[in-house]
């Protein structure tokens, strides 16, 4: 494998990956178990745009992430799993039980109708089943849609009809910290506005009592029973696709993220490798939900490739103490551990006791991910968590990247606090400036975009290429648009400032301010709204919502949270506005389109510098906004 691991062999992997990408990668995919091998590595326009990876290769990605695995390490822990309750017994599934678990999901959905190319939404809990079936669509050639079990009904709604999700995959509810979310009402209500679902299979999770309607909804331990635990898997060609991951856009219309299944194994393979160093007999873990990319490319199939023990931890990081994550560190003798800063930074507020009542040297590595760590947060966590031992891996990328693109490689490259540092193999990044042109040299500021494919880019929008081609490909020419602003140091380092679109990222998650301000629309007394992010001591960014209400609010506190329950039941609980402001008018140009630059400013509170204000159509809404300003 060509994982560097000293800084002047990565500087020479990386030469050779851009100079011979093709050869380059073309070795890394030598490595696993193909069906049949490719007749070319890679083809490509970013101009149409088009990315196809090892076409003509054959392959089915579970036979990577578990039957090759099987002479080897049949017995060896494939899951870990710690249940909320830190009193329930956590479980070890081992590579042959994962086998035989992916094995009959696969027959099950087969026997519910399910074929290639279905599409199938997964709304479950973080238990070892949603690995299960995810694999156990790619077992079968099905395309899974994972949906975070966060999410109210009418975000369910939207992922489900926007793909036409055949079957859906739940659980009866799911714990959370001291909470039960009742996953299947959520899932029953939406339903009724899915034509496309014909079955519901239930897993049995919380016990709480749930309406199942005959002949649509079946249990899913009757289900699993039936069936055998062998089933062939289905082949694959390199460019069929894997699975559809919604992500918040600029527009309130979630987009279909499509990934492919050669492409983007081998990604995420290399890059689990290489950012961690991962060594056998290892214990990772990786706190995101499935739900999120993270979820897919490091709990499930990157770890699972690569033969390593996986740890999914169902709970939450506060519940029932806010020592919970260094208690499991300790209790399972975690080695690497791979968080976001918005933990780091809302652990780093309880008592450091929570951290030094547990041994913690078991880790070595650790790593953080989903937006920019600040420095406070990364000093806390080198200093409490990693004892100054741990390498800390900021790993930059995206739901559309599939895999960590700009990174620290653990014990290789040298660390600089809040920065993503270097490119990874293969990766090919360029600043751009407001005029589209290429920024040489260090010391600059400018866009982030892509030069050059890499395996796991994704291939498309589903049903939408040309929002495809709008979002990413039409900003710079022949360049993928990643959305996010960066600097290089003088030392060549990359460092990521944050979005420079209209999407925010609240705790780690990104949030279209279109899609929250077409929530708060839903309000019968919202006339209109306008939604900015504002730096949050603890989520990164919160949500600043300016409203307009048909007539002046009686009890303006009343209606805020109101229309914070609005927001909660249309998207989730994470997109509920953090303020609330009521006003009579907001900045427009003179055609109509709303100046977020100033209401990001009076958001961030700096009233005193809002820009120029003279292409305002209403000047004077502006003094009334200030006025108003929380
Ligand atoms: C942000 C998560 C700074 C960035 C894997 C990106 C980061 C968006 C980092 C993608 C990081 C992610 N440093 N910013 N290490 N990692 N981001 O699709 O703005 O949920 O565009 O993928 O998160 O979020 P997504």
């Amino acid at each position: 494998m060509k994982t560097p691991h000293s800084i002047s062999e990565y500087h020479d992997i990386y030469r050779e990956s851009i100079t011979h990408p093709e050869k380059f990668w073309a070795e890394i995919a030598d490595s696993f178990r193909w069906k049949k091998k490719w007749d070319k590595v890679l083809e490509w326009d970013f101009n149409k745009p088009e990315v196809k990876w090892f076409t003509g290769g054959k392959l089915n990605i579970t036979e990577n992430c578990i039957d090759r695995h099987l002479p080897d390490k049949a017995n060896h822990t494939a899951i870990l799993w710690e249940p909320n309750d830190p009193n329930t017994p956590a479980r070890k599934i081992t590579y042959k039980e994962l086998h035989e678990q992916v094995c009959r999901v696969a027959n099950m959905l087969k026997a519910h109708g399910v074929k290639k190319g279905d599409r199938v939404c997964i709304y479950l809990p973080m238990v070892p089943e949603a690995a299960y079936a995810m694999l156990g669509c790619a077992r079968i050639g099905a395309i899974h849609s994972v949906v975070f079990a966060g999410f109210s009904s009418g975000s369910l709604i939207d992922r489900i009809n926007d793909s036409h999700c055949k079957l859906v995959l739940t659980a009866d509810g799911a714990f959370r910290g001291d909470k039960k979310i009742d996953l299947k009402g959520i899932v029953n209500n939406a339903v009724e506005k899915c034509p496309s679902v014909e079955k519901i299979i239930v897993l049995e999770r919380t016990k709480t009592p749930v309406d199942m309607k005959p002949g649509r909804d079946l249990w899913w331990h009757d289900e699993m029973a039936k069936v055998s635990d062998t089933c062939a898997a289905e082949e694959m060609d390199a460019e069929d696709m894997l699975f559809i991951l919604y992500t918040s856009g600029s527009t309130g219309k979630p987009k279909g993220m499509v990934h492919t299944c050669g492409g983007y194994m081998v990604y995420c393979d290399y890059t689990f490798r290489t950012v961690f160093q991962y060594k056998p007999g290892q214990l990772f873990w990786c706190t995101a939900d499935v739900g999120w990319i993270t979820g897919h490319s490091y709990i499930v199939y990157g770890p699972l490739s690569a033969g390593a023990t996986t740890l999914i931890f169902e709970g939450v990081p506060s519940w029932p103490d806010m020592g919970r994550f260094w208690h499991v560190i300790e209790k399972h003798q975690v080695n690497i551990f791979y968080t976001a800063p918005t933990a780091i930074r809302s652990l780093q507020t309880a008592s450091i006791d929570f951290v030094n009542k547990h041994d913690l040297s078991s880790l070595q590595v650790l790593g953080s991910v989903g937006e920019p760590i600040n420095e406070e947060a990364w000093h806390w966590y080198d200093k409490n968590i990693g004892k100054e031992k741990c390498p800390i891996v900021d790993t930059w990328w995206q739901t559309e990247t599939g895999g960590i693109m700009i990174s620290p490689i653990a014990h290789v490259t040298k660390l600089k606090p809040a920065f993503a540092t270097l490119p990874l193999p293969g990766v090919q990044p360029a600043i751009m400036d407001e005029h589209g042109n290429i920024m040489t040299g260090n010391g600059i500021e400018g866009r982030l975009a892509m030069q050059f494919p890499w395996p796991s880019i994704a291939r498309t929008i589903y049903g939408d290429h040309q929002r495809y081609k709008d979002t990413y490909f039409s900003t710079f020419r022949g360049k993928y648009f990643s959305g996010d602003g960066c600097k290089r140091d003088e030392d060549g380092y990359y460092r990521i400032t944050g979005r420079v679109d209209d999407i925010i990222i609240v705790s780690g998650h990104n949030m279209g301010t279109a899609e929250i301000e077409s929530a708060i629309n839903e309000h019968s007394a919202v006339a209109e709204s306008a939604v900015v992010g504002f730096p949050h001591h603890l989520k990164g960014q919160g949500i600043y919502a300016f409203v307009i209400c048909y007539e002046k609010p009686r009890e303006e506190e009343k209606l805020r949270n109101e229309i914070k329950e609005t927001v909660a039941k249309i998207i989730g609980p994470i997109a509920k506005p953090d303020k609330i402001q009521f006003v009579n008018g907001l900045p427009k140009t003179r055609s109509g389109k709303i100046m977020r630059r100033i209401l990001r400013k009076v958001a961030e509170g700096e009233l005193s510098n809002l820009g120029d204000t003279t292409t305002l159509l209403d000047p004077n809404v502006v003094e009334e906004i200030k006025k108003g300003a929380h």
